[in-house]
């Protein structure tokens, strides 16, 4: 479905709609604007609270056709619980608001969110959560089904407020939410993809049509002999097993000024994650085409970056492989030297992330990156740490972590810091290597994340584990689209 967005300072009374959208909360005084329309319509919204009609759930709502009084041509109150929320609060109450329009099916819907107030947040923030929250309510992802499913006509959403002061505010949130919401849309797109087809060379042609009549991004393929030749033998041998080559993707995106340092954001790429010779069990295989989603990410967030023409430089890599099992793929055992000249003992194909990241993390260097954020749906362990509610977060640097948790929470892509004290790095000594790229059975979360701060010293960096949070199980199966809303959220406050 077509969304388009406005912004303008009116009255609702007059405003001429096919559904006009109105909260309340469950205190005994209406806010403002469902004051007046209140008022206008003869008492229509306090006949609903009393009635019982619109419920005092926050989200619970009722419609009604035909008011009167007001120019609108249905009213949807929707109960906005109490008179102050919290940010997970109005998440919910956005994603409730959003289904309840949907439904209404009509094509032009106007409200006002200032009836809303969220602790220490401004309409500007408002605004945008509820344009992502509708984008994300409307993706849909039915490529491969021969009957797809009804296209929606275009629904046009009006955001009004009382001062014109604030249509800035409001159109700045529009932006940021349009961003976010369609790059996390690509990011789905990407990790919903099955793995017949998105592959290594799949990622690296959706590098370059990004690039394609773009003067602001650069993209540089570099495939399995231009990695040889630079020593990346530890991202090679991940891919040995899989006849689909290689591919170490790099976006190069100049928003900034000449010689401004870049950001780095790196991303695994693992198209699909059989576990190579240490063979992952049947059940659920198939969720491991969802082994790029960090990958996705990149490209999720890198678009929402170039939407919104952030003024910075952003260095974007992508280490993509298919790590399967054959005569030829690496076995437990095998030691091979990564970029960085460190031997590395393969204990177990299948901690195959950290593998392929490391010689991403060597190559991202050379760039000279202020900081360095890598994604990665890097470990099992993490989904028992933190289940599906917050990505794992682990840094170098506490003060840049505190940056992230906090650009997380306002962007709902919640991370959890964990810590990288040096004891648990004790667990990857090898008697024959460098390293080894497993640990012993606890904290897998945390040695892998060990693993890779052993190639990154002296770098303010940070990396996300987000095997809990890149897809959701079930009915609503998919990838989410996490966290391109964090990293937009980032790099916008630099
Ligand atoms: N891609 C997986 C991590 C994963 C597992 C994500 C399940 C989501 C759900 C990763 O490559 C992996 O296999 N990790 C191993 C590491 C272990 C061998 C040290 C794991 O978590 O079991
Ligand atoms: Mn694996
Ligand atoms: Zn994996």
């Amino acid at each position: 479905m077509k969304l388009k967005f406005a912004a303008k300072a009116t009255d609702l009374i007059s405003e001429k709609t096919d559904c006009l959208v109105v909260f309340t909360n469950s205190n005994k005084r209406l806010p403002t604007v469902a004051a007046s329309v209140n008022k206008a319509t003869g008492g229509a919204i306090t006949d609903l609270i009393k009635g019982g009609d619109l419920g005092t759930e926050l989200g619970s709502h009722a419609l009604l056709h035909n008011p009167q009084g007001i120019a609108a041509k249905r009213l949807l109150v929707v109960c906005a619980d109490k008179p102050k929320l919290g940010d997970r609060a109005f998440m919910a109450l956005a994603k409730a608001a959003t289904a309840s329009c949907l439904t209404a099916g009509v094509s032009s819907y106007s409200l006002c969110l200032e009836d809303i107030s969220v602790e220490d947040r401004c309409i500007q923030w408002q605004t945008r959560i509820f344009t992502e929250t509708l984008i994300k309510a409307t993706y849909r992802f039915d490529v491969y089904k021969s009957k797809k499913a009804p296209v929606q006509p275009a629904a046009k959403f009006t955001y009004v407020v009382a001062d014109k002061a604030s249509v800035a505010a409001v159109k700045k949130g529009t932006a940021i939410g349009e961003a976010v919401g369609y790059g996390s849309s690509l990011a789905r797109d990407l990790g919903n993809t099955p793995p017949n087809i998105c592959n290594p060379s799949y990622l690296s042609k959706q590098a370059k049509a990004m690039a394609r009549g773009e003067q602001r991004l650069s993209v540089k393929v570099l495939g399995e002999k231009e990695m040889g030749a630079l020593g990346m033998h530890s991202l090679l041998s991940v891919g040995r097993g899989s006849v689909q080559p290689s591919q170490l993707i790099v976006m190069d995106y100049r928003g900034g000024k000449k010689g401004d340092a870049p950001y780095a954001i790196v991303g695994k790429g693992i198209t699909f994650d059989s576990g190579g010779i240490s063979l992952k069990p049947g059940a659920s295989m198939d969720e491991m085409k969802y082994d790029m989603c960090g990958a996705a990410a990149v490209f999720g967030a890198l678009q929402s970056v170039m939407a919104l023409n952030l003024p910075i430089n952003l260095v974007c890599v992508v280490a993509a492989a298919e790590n399967m099992p054959s005569a030829d793929a690496s076995r437990p055992g095998d030691i091979v030297t990564s970029m960085s000249g460190k031997t590395i003992e393969i204990l177990n194909t299948d901690a195959e992330g950290r593998l392929v990241l490391c010689d991403a993390l060597t190559y991202v260097q050379k760039f000279k990156p202020k900081t360095i954020i890598d994604l990665a749906t890097l470990t099992g362990a993490v989904i028992g740490a933190l289940g599906n509610e917050a990505s794992g977060l682990l840094s170098n640097d506490d003060g840049f972590a505190k940056t992230l948790i906090n650009a997380g929470q306002l962007s709902g892509d919640r991370v959890w810091q964990l810590p990288l004290w040096d004891d648990y790095a004790k667990q990857l000594k090898s008697p024959f290597a460098d390293i080894a790229n497993l640990g012993g059975p606890g904290a897998g979360t945390i040695t892998a994340a060990c693993f890779l701060s052993e190639f990154v010293k002296g770098q303010t960096w940070a990396h996300l584990d987000i095997a809990g949070t890149a897809w959701l199980k079930g009915a609503e199966k998919g990838a989410t689209g996490t966290p391109v809303g964090l990293l937009t959220e980032y790099l916008m406050g630099l």
